[in-house]
């Protein structure tokens, strides 16, 4: 089964939405990565985005049968989504969450993380490269090497 890749809330403006912070790739060029990566690693991932919470909770909800593992990047809604983490508790497969920035050394309400509570792991802070970092962690718990 594929790994999926969700992205929440304001993601799609990647490249363009506070570039200084969230770097200059766009979601494109992050989904691309992760497929590089995932596809070395002989595994293939789905790949999502969006802006509203009952969707990318109905996502998660459809990874309980169709995922190996999930990386979710929540942004916004990790900090606020009491459901969003009800969702994830009902997955019994690997959950990397993932962020561009690293929400601990920014405003102090970016300390409260829901998702973090149902996460396996969190890989933070490293821009687009968080990404296929998480890909790689997901595919080491899944037991997928590459070799
Ligand atoms: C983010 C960090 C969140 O605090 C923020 O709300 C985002 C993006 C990140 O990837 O760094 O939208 O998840």
């Amino acid at each position: 089964k594929p790994i999926h890749v969700l992205n929440g809330p304001n993601l799609n403006l990647l490249g363009t939405r506070e570039p200084e912070i969230y770097g200059y790739e766009t979601l494109a060029d992050v989904q691309a990565r992760c497929e590089a990566r995932a596809q070395a690693l002989g595994l293939s991932v789905v790949f999502r985005q969006s802006n509203h919470e009952g969707q990318l909770i109905d996502w998660v909800q459809a990874a309980r049968t169709e995922a190996s593992a999930l990386v979710i990047n929540p942004a916004g809604y990790g900090h606020t989504s009491v459901a969003l983490l009800d969702a994830l508790k009902t997955l019994a497969i690997p959950i990397v969450e993932c962020h561009l920035s690293n929400p601990a050394a920014r405003e102090s309400f970016r300390r409260e993380t829901y998702v973090s509570l149902a996460a396996t792991g969190v890989v933070s802070g490293f821009g687009a490269a968080s990404y296929e970092l998480a890909v790689e962690a997901a595919a080491g718990l899944i037991g997928a090497s590459g070799a």
